[in-house]
């Protein structure tokens, strides 16, 4: 039989794979609140314009109304042969209230429709996410503040560079957050315009208000152009680019805590709620969530991709391609729930093994940067030539297979006449550390100033 919403001029029915590669209910049935809701905004402004009648409308609105409990409480049948959650939404508020509900459809179009239900959805996920980030953000500032003069190796190359505090390193995943938060935000602005009323490409002739239907929706303004408004998937595509960013981010953040966790670093420990065991190593803790938070990044960095390349090369104005917007993107969605629920948890239970972090230190070195400086500060060297005469002075304990601070003052002197036992100071770990007051640095006390600072900026 012919479809009950197009079928006028069909006199048989979809193949069966026809049916089945056209159908989106499968997924988009998550849009039905969204669906709802536009519906009810646009039935509410069809009456106030004159274009329905008043009682229309209220059979309407209580249809819809009916229809979303339905949905939420399980009890609804979702067709395949009704496609999409538009015509399934539709099909069963006729059942509802009868022929009132075919004058719902007036001025618009599923166009129209689902590229504003799809931008509510989208909203809706970016103003969670953005919570998530900050919720994990608080986690780092916690663990920030207990660890600000915790000192642990910093790394360039993953090669022992200076001595950093671990509240420091925590405290630059805040930044790279709150620049994710910033993305989402941004992309939130653009993203809110009203699309309804576009109908199927080119607007509508009947006297609808735009600008009522922004403002029930939420929206900022009406779109400025019809043709746009339906063939646009940029918000789509700006929030998985920003959702990108921000994956890779997190997946920088658990690759350090696969790092730290082996028994090479043992820098940190996870919870037994966020480890688990083998089954043929009893000794063994797996960090499996922090693996698969930066596993899962390729996700969402494939789904950016995907839709992407699904939209370059379509002309103006709606293709059934754009049908293809949506699993990618609820995937991504339902990634970022996950990963920063998982990391958010990670971080909050991490205990710090201050004692290994300091082990750490011990090893390349580590304040040779602070001996070169300090030939420059009481020698008045040459920075160039202080970085020469120290690189000279770590052989000597290289040869030696001791530290910097092991080696006598006459042992530095064979290296550099000048130098006084004043030196020793500088090479202790603490002290480098300390020394780190600049702007934005790693001593304890810019640290405590920073984890002030974004808790102001961020919580
Ligand atoms: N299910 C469709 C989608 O997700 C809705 C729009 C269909 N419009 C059309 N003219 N066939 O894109």
């Amino acid at each position: 039989t012919a479809n009950e919403m197009w079928g006028g001029r069909f006199a048989a029915g979809p193949a069966a794979v026809m049916a089945k590669i056209n159908q989106s209910i499968s997924f988009d049935k998550r849009l039905y609140a969204q669906d709802i809701r536009a519906s009810q905004a646009h039935a509410a402004m069809l009456v106030a314009q004159g274009i329905i009648g008043a009682e229309d409308g209220a059979a309407i609105r209580r249809g819809l109304d009916q229809v979303l409990a339905e949905i939420e409480a399980g009890e609804f049948r979702f067709d395949e042969a009704l496609e999409d959650i538009h015509m399934n939404v539709e099909a069963r508020l006729a059942q509802l209230i009868g022929p009132s509900a075919g004058r719902l459809h007036t001025a618009r179009s599923r166009n129209d429709q689902v590229a504003t239900d799809f931008r509510l959805w989208v909203r809706d996920a970016i103003d969670r996410h953005s919570a998530q980030v900050q919720a994990l953000q608080a986690a780092l500032i916690d663990q920030a503040e207990r660890h600000a003069a915790t000192v642990m190796p910093g790394f360039t190359h993953l090669q022992v560079a200076q001595p950093v505090t671990f509240g420091h390193h925590l405290l630059a995943y805040v930044e790279m957050l709150g620049r994710d938060r910033g993305r989402l935000a941004d992309c939130r602005k653009r993203l809110n315009e009203n699309s309804l009323g576009s109908a199927a490409l080119a607007g509508t002739s009947f006297p609808i208000d735009r600008h009522a239907t922004a403002a029930t929706l939420g929206f900022d303004r009406p779109t400025a152009n019809s043709l746009d408004a339906v063939s646009d998937r940029d918000f789509a595509i700006e929030f998985m680019a920003a959702a990108s960013v921000l994956s890779m981010h997190l997946s920088r953040l658990a690759e350090e805590l696969v790092i730290w966790t082996t028994d090479a670093f043992k820098f940190v420990s996870l919870s037994d709620a966020f480890t688990t065991g083998s089954s043929i190593m009893p000794q063994k803790r797996n960090p499996d969530a922090a693996e698969l938070v930066r596993a899962k990044s390729g996700r969402v960095i494939g789904a950016l991709v995907g839709l992407l390349v699904m939209m370059k090369g379509l002309p103006l104005a709606y293709g059934k391609d754009m049908q293809e917007d949506k699993e990618p993107t609820f995937e991504v969605s339902d990634t970022l729930d996950l990963s920063l629920a998982a990391m958010t948890g990670m971080i909050a239970d991490l205990k710090v093994n201050e004692a290994a972090m300091r082990a750490g230190t011990a090893r390349g070195f580590i304040t040779a940067t602070d001996l070169a400086d300090w030939l420059v500060r009481r020698l008045g060297l040459p920075f160039r030539q202080a970085h020469h005469i120290t690189g000279s002075i770590v052989k000597l304990a290289e040869d030696r297979g001791c530290g910097l601070e092991d080696l006598s003052l006459a042992d530095m002197q064979t290296v550099e006449p000048a130098v006084t036992g004043e030196v020793f100071e500088v090479l202790s770990v603490d002290r480098a550390v300390e020394s780190r007051t600049s702007f934005g640095g790693t001593s304890p006390a810019q640290v405590r100033a920073q984890v002030a600072a974004a808790r102001e900026r961020f919580l």
